[in-house]
């Protein structure tokens, strides 16, 4: 069986692939690439790799015979990265967000479109095993018709934002990351359950930083934003995102409200395993239902990768689309559709929330 050569940049997050297309019968680690002499070693021992295959200049990388390379750097690299990884003929299988402005969406886009290379946005939250039960319950038409979905991800992540030990000195690149922008954790899952709607319309409120004084405004550290928008089908679809907020544990939750019922997960953490629950037309009252923060499905032996073994899941889809050609959800155009809303929202936030048109790329 033919093992597909997978090069790897930026593995911190970027690691967890490393052991994702490592362990799989269907793939191997071939180049890894970081800035960080330091994360390289590690990465290259945990999986035995020679010093030939550990890079930290980006070009030297992209000239192995690699057929796909995973971005998996601070956003504000993707665009660059990205571009010259499909140019070099490689497919591409980037971290989220897509990219940081909508001029780098479009050149993303309009590279991968040109070149005819496979591009995946490795959006991991759609294979949570919650939203892939919800999933059916939806197609089934059990929720009916839905017309409002809303998620929140609050997660206080301010030692990633700044340096907390000298501040108001060192800052990171999540600095300048307004929280609306990480927005594809929301909509991506929403998306997918509403079988690929899009974000037409969006506008945002959240322009104060309070919870972090004493310094000039960072819009990483906005308290902050609650994305409104409105999609193409004439869905009303809510979000909000903090990333500063002391909300222990952090929550990433869901909501679809339909003709026939609703979808709710639970407020905890641990992939919102309790508190889950669904009303369908035909129930008297909301139903608990039994989510596992692993996909039990999963054999043990492929219990890898993080976030309840989504990413082992969103590895798999890259490969089924190599191998087979088979689309993933978050092929270029969606990569697109799910980073935009944030970025035009934050926009209309520093604007006092006057609606804007999305972008559309074709
Ligand atoms: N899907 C998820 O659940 C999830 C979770 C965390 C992060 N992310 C995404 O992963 C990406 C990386 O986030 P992170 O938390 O690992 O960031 P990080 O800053 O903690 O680590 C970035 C890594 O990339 C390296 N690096 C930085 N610039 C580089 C460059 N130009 N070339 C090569 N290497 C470079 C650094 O040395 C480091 O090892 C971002 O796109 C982020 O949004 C996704």
């Amino acid at each position: 069986m033919k093992k597909f050569k997978i090069g790897v940049v930026g593995i911190r997050r970027g690691g967890t692939y490393v052991k994702v297309f490592h362990k799989s019968e269907r793939s191997e680690i071939a180049a890894i690439c970081d800035l960080s002499e330091h994360n390289l070693e590690a990465s290259a021992e945990e999986i035995g790799l020679s010093d030939k295959q550990c890079y930290q200049d980006y070009d030297k990388f992209l000239d192995n015979d690699l057929d796909a390379i995973v971005v998996g750097t601070p956003i504000p690299f993707h665009e660059e990265q990205v571009v010259k990884a499909i140019k070099s003929g490689k497919a591409v299988f980037s971290e989220v967000t897509m990219a940081n402005t909508v001029e780098g969406c479009r050149n993303i886009w309009e590279t991968v479109k040109s070149s005819g290379q496979k591009y995946m946005l490795g959006e991991n939250y759609i294979y949570l095993d919650f939203i892939q039960k919800w999933k059916k319950y939806i197609d089934d038409g059990r929720i009916g018709r839905i017309h409002y979905a809303e998620a929140e991800y609050v997660h206080d992540i301010r030692e990633r934002l700044y340096d907390t030990g000298t501040r108001p000195g060192e800052s990171y690149w999540r600095t300048y990351r307004p929280p609306i922008h990480y927005c594809t954790h929301c909509l991506g899952p929403l998306m997918y359950l509403l079988s690929g709607d899009r974000v037409t319309k969006a506008t945002a409120w959240g322009n104060k930083a309070t919870i972090v004084e004493d310094q000039t405004l960072w819009p990483s550290t906005i308290d902050m934003q609650v994305g409104l928008f409105e999609t193409k089908e004439g869905r009303i679809v809510k979000i909000l995102r903090s990333q500063v907020t002391p909300r222990q544990k952090h929550i990433v939750t869901y909501q679809v409200m339909g003709t026939e019922g609703f979808l709710e997960s639970g407020r905890t953490a641990g992939y919102n395993t309790v508190g889950t629950r669904y009303f369908a037309g035909s129930d008297k009252r909301a139903v608990p239902m039994t989510c596992n923060g692993t996909c039990l499905e999963t054999p043990k032996s492929l219990r890898f990768g993080g976030h309840g073994t989504s990413d082992y899941f969103g590895g798999q889809a890259f490969l089924d689309y190599l191998e087979f050609g088979k689309e993933p959800f978050t092929t270029v155009d969606r990569a697109a559709e799910l980073t935009l809303p944030g970025i035009i929202a934050h926009e209309t936030a520093l604007s006092g929330g006057v609606w804007k048109d999305v972008p559309h790329f074709d």
